[in-house]
């Protein structure tokens, strides 16, 4: 329990893995949770750019595999733990999206891909990390679910299952874990602009334009802007928040009336 007054984010020490840390919001938390004074190791199925990745995030330490192995799984989580003399944090940034199709046309085996690397993957990733944590008695972990994993996405019923998994998985781990001290929280990324993102823009699957309208921000998000929701819901200024997915999606799940949100209360 924290009882004095606080001061400004710092996690300083603090050895942290990032999955999916070579790209996207993985890398963009890495780096922001490097200059917060983390040590930070990446884990990434793409070893080079994760190699590559390490100038960029200002990570001390990289890893390779695929966290829907468990092999891969156990012995990321070791090399990290390793290279950073132990393991106090973890970012679950890990995770690929789906083909926008409808259930009936769906690959059977891509839908349970998604689900693997998505949901088992980052499954796989808390037992190991938080069998570390729970020895020491102190530890946090976010992991990322969507808007996809709040409400249903017609086209992505394997991301959508996959994310809403992991919101069920955050609060199951956050009950079983809290009274060792580990808290397990979540964010719920809307639109960001990443990688993943732009290449569903490069094939026109999407109109940005369709989303900023749905948003009451009015635009898409930055790497950043999770990076920042995630130092937090990891740093001790959220001593007291375990089984938490917060929303990060500039107002997407506070909308529910039709059409454009702009259309309802246009101001000025
Ligand atoms: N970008 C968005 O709009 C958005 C919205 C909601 C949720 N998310 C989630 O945020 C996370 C990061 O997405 P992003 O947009 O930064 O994507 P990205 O493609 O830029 O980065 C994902 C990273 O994960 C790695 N990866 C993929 N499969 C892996 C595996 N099996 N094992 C280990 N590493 C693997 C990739 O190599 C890549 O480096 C994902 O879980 C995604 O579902 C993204």
């Amino acid at each position: 329990m924290r009882t004095e007054s606080i001061s400004p984010i710092r996690l300083d020490g603090k050895r942290t893995l990032v999955t999916g840390g070579a790209s996207g919001i993985g890398a963009a938390t890495a780096r922001v949770l490097s200059d917060l004074g983390a040590r930070v190791a990446i884990a990434d199925i793409d070893g080079e750019r994760a190699e590559a990745a390490l100038g960029d995030t200002k990570a001390v330490a990289w890893t390779q595999g695929d966290v829907s192995n468990a092999e891969d799984s156990e012995r990321m989580v070791a090399e990290a733990a390793g290279a950073l003399g132990g393991l106090d944090l973890v970012f679950n940034s890990a995770g690929i999206g789906d083909d926008l199709v409808p259930v009936h046309a769906q690959d059977p085996e891509r839908w349970r891909r998604v689900v693997d690397v998505n949901l088992y993957g980052t499954y796989l990733v808390c037992r190991a990390a938080g069998r570390i944590m729970a020895a020491q008695k102190a530890g946090a972990i976010v992991n990322v679910s969507s808007i996809v994993g709040l409400d249903a996405f017609p086209g992505r019923s394997a991301y959508g299952v996959a994310k809403a998994g992991i919101i069920h998985l955050t609060k199951t781990l956050a009950c079983e874990w809290g009274g060792v001290g580990v808290r397990v929280n979540g964010i719920a990324p809307g639109y960001t602009r990443t990688p993943m993102v732009q290449a569903l823009l490069d094939r026109q699957v999407f109109d940005p334009s369709v989303v900023e309208g749905r948003t009451p921000l009015r635009r898409l998000a930055s790497s950043n802007e999770m990076a920042s929701a995630v130092a937090f819901l990891l740093s001790d200024w959220a001593s007291y928040i375990t089984g938490v997915v917060l929303p990060v999606d500039g107002g997407w799940s506070a909308y529910g009336a039709a059409g454009d949100v702009g259309k309802h209360m246009p101001v000025g």
